[in-house]
């Protein structure tokens, strides 16, 4: 008989950082020696307000002391505060509420099955949609993809931001689009405001609905409050998770009234989606992204990088606000650089791109300390 090997207590998922995290503070961490580190990766594009923002953690605290949860079978003002505050931040008119990313792309790609009749989806190359089975459908990564090719749904995949493509593609049987308005695992891709009206209107003239996925682009990271206004095109459906809440785990199915009204009691349902904790958590997020400058500060940021950065290892600036992509021949070599002089960024599925989305309130010392490391790099062979 093989011996079963031993197993450490967490399951290993990521590769995490080579320190443990204490505590954070804005745009920085602290590692439990105490040492400060530059969050330039959010935690998954998560801490949109930053870390322990003080306003979040006082609406915490406070809804945690007075009431810490009851599920949708109690009606609770903040949970109608959090409603009313989300649809109008995100120009939507009716939400529901979930606990993640692949929850609520789930719950959206559902919806266009079941409210169309039909039996196929559409999304990009590239796309990055979560890892339940109808976000897996959707998604391009054949690594946690393929073990389940057989209990995936049909999808039509299109080059992202091709004209020609989407206008040749048959969406005649397609229940629901999908994508990401910027690309972030891909590499940050973006696509043109000509492509995304293309896409509104053939999405229009097929009966297919059209989802974007705002887990990344949403809260106020490209300088408006979500992609959707950016671009111009108002989806159908618009998921939102990560920065929703600031780092409490909270997903939403923001939806136009024409889709809200079409769907019945019970059609969605979650025990803990729409829970006071998250809603308090709502609440101070939309209100520190509206009040405290973070949508300006995200876009002059990103003027900052691109003009600062030229001249440097770093060839191209992609993507918009604070989801940005830096192209380097020397990424690799330039993130353990940046690790070294305590910056933290990600990686992409592109290996010549690094991702920056760090809380939108990311100081002027924190992008200095970033583009001066940048440019101290030495590539062997540059
Ligand atoms: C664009 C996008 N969609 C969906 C997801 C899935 O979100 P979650 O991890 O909260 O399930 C992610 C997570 O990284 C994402 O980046």
């Amino acid at each position: 008989m093989i011996a079963t090997p031993p197993v450490p207590a967490l399951l290993p998922t990521y590769a995490p950082y080579p320190f443990p995290l204490a505590r954070g503070e804005g745009d920085r961490v602290f590692d439990v020696q105490g040492q400060a580190w530059w969050d330039f990766y959010g935690g998954h594009c998560v801490c949109a307000t930053g870390h322990s923002h003080p306003k979040v953690v006082r609406a915490i605290a406070d809804q945690a002391a007075s009431l810490l949860f009851y599920s949708a079978a109690a009606a609770l003002p903040v949970r109608d505060q959090a409603a009313a505050s989300i649809t109008a931040f995100s120009n939507m008119d009716s939400v529901f509420f979930c606990n993640s990313g692949a929850e609520a792309n789930e719950n959206a790609l559902k919806l266009t099955l079941l409210l169309t009749g039909r039996k196929r989806l559409a999304a990009f190359e590239g796309g990055w949609h979560g890892r339940t089975l109808l976000a897996l459908s959707v998604t391009d990564d054949p690594k946690i993809t393929e073990p389940f090719a057989d209990q995936l749904t049909p999808c039509l995949r299109l080059p992202f931001g091709d004209l020609d493509a989407l206008a040749a593609a048959d969406f005649s049987d397609v229940a629901g689009v999908i994508l990401e308005p910027i690309q972030s695992m891909a590499g940050i891709k973006t696509a043109s405001r000509d492509w995304f009206r293309a896409l509104r209107a053939k999405c229009d003239a097929t009966g297919a609905l059209l989802i974007f996925d705002e887990i990344q682009t949403g809260m106020g990271r490209l300088g408006t409050p979500f992609a959707a206004q950016f671009y111009g095109v108002r989806p159908d459906i618009t998921t939102s998770a990560k920065g929703l809440a600031s780092g409490v785990p909270m997903g939403a199915l923001l939806m136009t009234a024409a889709v809200a009204s079409r769907l019945k009691g019970g059609d969605l349902g979650s025990t803990f989606g729409g829970g006071p904790l998250a809603c308090a958590a709502l609440l101070a997020t939309v209100d520190v992204i509206s009040h405290e400058g973070l949508m300006p500060n995200a876009m002059a940021a990103a003027v900052r990088l691109r003009l600062e950065l030229k001249g440097s290892v770093v060839t191209e600036v992609m993507g918009e606000g604070l989801l940005l992509g830096l192209r380097s021949a020397h990424s690799a070599a330039l993130k353990k650089h940046l690790l070294a002089k305590h910056i933290l960024l990600g990686g992409s599925g592109d290996p010549t791109v690094l991702r920056l989305m760090p809380p939108l309130n990311v100081s002027a010392e924190a992008l200095t300390a970033l583009i001066s490391a940048v440019h101290a790099f030495q590539p062997e062979s540059k």
